[in-house]
């Protein structure tokens, strides 16, 4: 079997009316129908709690670990369950030194969770945030690649950029960070589920995933990797089910001074989420029966028939090499239209306004038709 064939329309999978044109995975993904329903059994148990056995409150995150760790190329004792990628971040930049005068690079209009955390730092420890100014050609690896310096103690960076999908080399950038013995942190909310990632490659000191985007997962849970040389380092809080043999409920009381193996120490407190992590457990069933080397090219197939069209209209585009190919972000040369957004919303269009770019985000469930609707209603707004 070819293992990049592209992959039939799974739309029937979703609870997506005929006529809506959601092209909006990017700001938050529909949930697949059996997700859905993975997670109401999952909330209606706590309605009879005396059917939840103390081994429940950790099966679902360990069955999520292993089938997160395929996403990853990670194993499954280097993943923690977080509530949000900006939880992960707070974990990394506790755990990663900064020395007075050194500097932590990020990418300009990086998403604010993967900003503010490093600003703070930046303050607290007398250093300095250097913004990476976003170059004309799309190419963030080379302005990258010249920012690095010895005085670099982090980057912290996505696989591609929120607002247009444009590309970050990552096992270029840690090359690079290697030779100063600099760390490197990514944000994958906007990639992970939709782009192949690879642990060994990218080596990245901590990784984090949202999950309600390319996840396909519910809102509130994420995914955090932690590198093994990071995993005895200290949790931002101190739950009782990160400690070693915690499912023994009678004996919680003999305080325990070992955590639980891996990056389990990090782990967000009542990590049992009974609604949500059934959710996710299902989506990442979906994502592995699919598996993203399909995913990536099915995508990547429907975007550029975006970006042609977008092209032939006159926008703006940025092109291979430099664009992720589940995401398109499309400029306008003579300014952003009026009330763009809101006059594609009244043809059930849905696509997002991020900064000076239309974001255009489609997934399996995304038809022809879908892409064709999206076309006639940009017609009429321009
Ligand atoms: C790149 C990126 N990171 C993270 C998030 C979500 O961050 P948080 O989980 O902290 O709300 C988003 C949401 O749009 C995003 O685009």
């Amino acid at each position: 079997m070819d293992t990049h064939a592209l992959l039939p329309n799974q739309r029937a999978l979703f609870d997506i009316p005929e006529g809506i044109s959601y092209l909006n995975c990017a700001y938050m993904s529909p949930l697949p129908r059996s997700s859905l329903t993975a997670g109401a059994a999952g909330l209606a148990s706590k309605a009879q709690p005396w059917t939840i056995s103390p081994p429940q409150f950790f099966e679902t995150a360990e069955d999520i670990r292993v089938l997160a760790a395929l996403l990853f190329n990670a194993d499954s004792d280097d993943l923690a369950i977080v509530p949000s990628a900006s939880y992960g971040l707070a974990v990394a930049a506790k755990n990663l030194k900064v020395q007075a005068g050194q500097n932590i690079i990020v990418l300009a209009d990086q998403f604010p969770s993967n900003f503010y955390v490093w600003k703070d730092l930046a303050r607290q420890q007398d250093g300095r945030l250097v913004t990476v100014p976003r170059p004309a050609d799309g190419d963030w690896t080379r302005v990258l690649l010249e920012s690095i310096d010895d005085q670099t103690a982090i980057a912290a960076l996505p696989h591609c950029h929120w607002t247009d999908g444009t590309l970050v080399d990552l096992a270029a950038i840690r090359e690079a960070l290697d030779r100063v013995g600099a760390a490197l942190v990514v944000d994958l909310t906007q990639s992970l589920g939709a782009m192949e990632f690879d642990t060994a490659l990218v080596r990245p000191d901590f990784a984090v995933a949202a999950a309600y985007k390319w996840l396909l997962g519910p809102y509130s849970i994420g995914l955090l990797y932690v590198s093994p040389q990071h995993q005895q380092g200290t949790p931002i809080e101190h739950s009782w089910t990160s400690r070693i043999d915690a499912v023994h409920f009678s004996e919680l009381t003999r305080y325990r001074a070992d955590f639980a193996e891996g990056a389990r120490r990090f782990d967000v407190g009542e990590k049992a989420n009974f609604g949500l992590l059934p959710v996710l457990l299902n989506s990442l069933k979906l994502i592995k029966n699919w598996r993203v080397e399909r995913i990536q090219p099915t995508l990547g197939a429907m975007t550029n028939i975006i970006t042609e069209r977008a092209a032939n209209l006159g926008l703006d585009v940025v092109s291979a090499p430099y664009r992720a190919d589940h995401f398109v972000g499309l400029r306008f040369p003579q300014g952003l239209p009026k009330d763009l957004a809101d006059c594609l919303a009244r043809n059930k269009v849905y696509v997002s306004i991020r900064g000076d770019s239309v974001r255009v985000t489609p997934h399996l469930y995304t038809t022809a038709a879908d892409i064709e609707q999206f076309f006639s209603a940009l017609k009429k707004s321009i």
